[in-house]
């Protein structure tokens, strides 16, 4: 079997897959001609993910093709749903709802505390310094990347536009976080996991609430 793991809920179609050695593509069938270029360079271990999620695709939509905008946003052709991907070696996941998504893990590691000053808001330090950091950031990265890819804002700034509520490592089910800037504010809830050594952060639009910012607001 190649999923790893199901992790579709009634709004979207959430797959995840581990690479097994056995594992077998047919490269022919499954690079859409449109990437071929995109491709050709790519890493044996690269073009494993990219092709694990193709593969998920024809098991949910298999008349259709993932294309990207210029700044490498993927979309589905024919355009008659979202999607969102996510792939770190030898693991790949493909979200595909009919609303907007974002999706994403990351490998829990030491290292996210160097750059802890470049993504973490002001307001996100003084309940993450603690003995369980690492996995603090290694959750609160996961989700401002999925909000970074569902949102349409796509500000590179992940610690000026981009904002998670404190939480609970036992509870994780649902962490209210939200994108905004002087002009709005985007709230939504994330689903993350554990996924072995990994976190995975799921955000779905139909969990979106939107509140106006107040005219005196400071931002
Ligand atoms: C694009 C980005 C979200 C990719 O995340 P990543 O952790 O490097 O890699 P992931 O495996 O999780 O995701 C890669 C997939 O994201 C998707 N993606 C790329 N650009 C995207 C965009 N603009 N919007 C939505 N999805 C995008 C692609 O499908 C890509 O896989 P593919 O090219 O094989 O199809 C990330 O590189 C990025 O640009 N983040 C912006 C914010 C940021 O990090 N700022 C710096 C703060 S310190």
């Amino acid at each position: 079997m190649p999923f790893y793991q199901d992790l579709t809920d009634e709004n979207a179609s959430i797959l995840f897959w581990k690479y097994n050695e056995e594992d077998t593509f047919d490269h022919k069938a499954l690079i859409e001609p449109e990437n071929f270029e995109k491709v050709e360079h790519y890493h044996p271990k690269k073009l494993i993910e990219y092709l694990m999620i193709r593969e998920m695709l024809k098991m949910l939509k298999p008349d259709h093709k993932i294309l990207y905008k210029t700044i490498g946003q993927p979309f589905l052709f024919p355009k008659d749903a979202f999607i969102s991907i996510t792939h770190s070696y030898p693991f790949a996941a493909l979200a595909v709802s009919r609303k907007r998504v974002g999706i994403d893990f990351e490998r829990i590691m030491p290292k996210i505390l160097r750059i802890k000053h470049k993504f973490l808001h002001p307001s996100e330090i003084a309940w993450t310094e603690n003995e369980d950091e690492v996995h603090f950031l290694t959750v609160i990265w996961v989700i401002k990347e999925a909000l970074y890819k569902l949102h349409p804002c796509k500000y590179w700034s992940l610690k000026n536009f981009y904002e998670v509520d404190e939480f609970s490592l036992s509870d994780l089910s649902a962490i209210t976080c939200r994108v905004f800037d002087a002009d709005f504010e985007d709230r939504y809830t994330a689903r993350v996991c554990r996924i072995e050594d990994f976190y995975f952060a799921v955000i779905e639009e139909d969990h979106q609430i939107n509140f106006p910012i107040p005219k005196e607001s400071p931002f």
